[in-house]
């Protein structure tokens, strides 16, 4: 199985330098074909100049890196003509309309006019833009813009799509039908890189998650094994007096043998678990004993939000 897996992306010791900073320091990734694989990491990680190096539109320093199978400095254009980008900063037309914008870039990629006619208007169908199709984009929201963007780059069901923030500022329901729209395009056997900075985004949409802080992939999995790697299950507790907190907390260090963390504006309590139900049951009996009412508790999964500080304190601190 392993041996057969092709590569839609495979980048190798990539370092780029901006000034004093190494926007990206030695970073590898190997992307799957037929998945959507998630770039995580803070602010300043260096995800959008992966994308841009990816995408070709900004050379690496030092490294190499494959796209749909071309070398991205040495093949650009060939590796152009199997991607879409949908950047962090939107890259329709002011002056144009929603559908004007659409019509253009079909023709750009030399989709005949009543295939781009037929083209836009099922994107701007998909994308819930068809009421605003005639109206000049500087007057669309920030929202209609992102979902412009994202329609364009489906234009012409890329092999790879670049995803840099694709959901940022918009609604719950544009969010919905950006997910969708890749999944839609993986199940027709294309690859989607995407960044995000919403974990849950990641965990729902992502097969597989990179972790990035510092120019360097620091993490490299399935969300649901990146979750298990910071441990299993966690009681998750609040009292409902704040003068409990001292007390619950040694009953949850005497049953569970860990120090609990502990938040005192919520009154919250977690403790991480392994006999998960035995462990509960003898908490609350011992809480109920000592008189100390609770006032919500939970046996839960750590979250990826969990798992990416984490990762990126840790790195932090080293
Ligand atoms: N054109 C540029 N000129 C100078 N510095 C840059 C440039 N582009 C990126 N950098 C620097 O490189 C580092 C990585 O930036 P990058 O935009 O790749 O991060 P990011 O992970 O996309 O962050 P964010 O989550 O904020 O989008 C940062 O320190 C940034 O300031
Ligand atoms: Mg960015």
């Amino acid at each position: 199985m392993e041996g057969m897996t092709s590569f839609s992306v495979v980048a190798e010791g990539l370092r780029k330098r901006y000034g004093d900073t190494w926007a990206l320091d030695g970073l590898d990734l190997a992307v799957p074909e037929g998945m959507v694989y998630g770039l995580l990491g803070p602010n300043g990680a260096g995800k959008t100049t992966v994308v841009r190096i990816l995408t070709t539109l900004v050379r690496a320093d030092a490294g190499r890196a494959t796209v749909a199978g071309f070398d991205v400095a040495t093949q650009s254009a060939q590796v152009r003509h199997h991607i879409g980008l949908t950047g962090q900063q939107p890259t329709v037309d002011e002056i144009l309309t929603g559908r004007e914008n659409l019509e253009m870039w079909a023709r750009l990629h030399h989709l005949g006019a009543a295939a781009a006619r037929r083209r836009a208007g099922e994107l701007l169908d998909r994308f819930g833009l068809t009421e605003a199709a005639g109206k000049r984009v500087r007057h669309y929201s920030g929202g209609m813009r992102r979902r412009l963007d994202l329609a364009i780059a489906f234009i012409l069901a890329p092999r790879v799509l670049f995803l840099d923030e694709p959901t940022t500022g918009l609604d719950p329901r544009s969010r919905t039908e950006v997910w969708q729209s890749v999944r839609t395009l993986v199940a027709d056997g294309g690859t989607v890189v995407m960044t995000t900075q919403y974990l849950s985004e990641a965990d729902h949409l992502a097969h597989r998650i990179a972790v990035i802080d510092a120019g360097r992939v620091v993490a490299d999995d399935t969300p649901e094994r990146l979750k298990s790697q910071i441990g299993g299950d966690q009681i998750d507790l609040v009292v409902h007096e704040a003068g409990d907190l001292t007390e619950a907390a040694g009953v949850l260090l005497r049953v569970t043998g860990a120090e609990p963390a502990v938040d005192a504006d919520t009154r919250r309590l977690i403790a991480p678990v392994r006999d998960r139900i035995a462990a509960l049951t003898e908490v609350m009996r011992e809480l109920s004993r000592l008189d100390i009412a609770v006032e919500d508790v939970a046996l839960r999964r750590p979250t990826l939000d969990e798992v990416f500080l984490n990762l990126t304190k840790e790195r932090t601190a080293a």
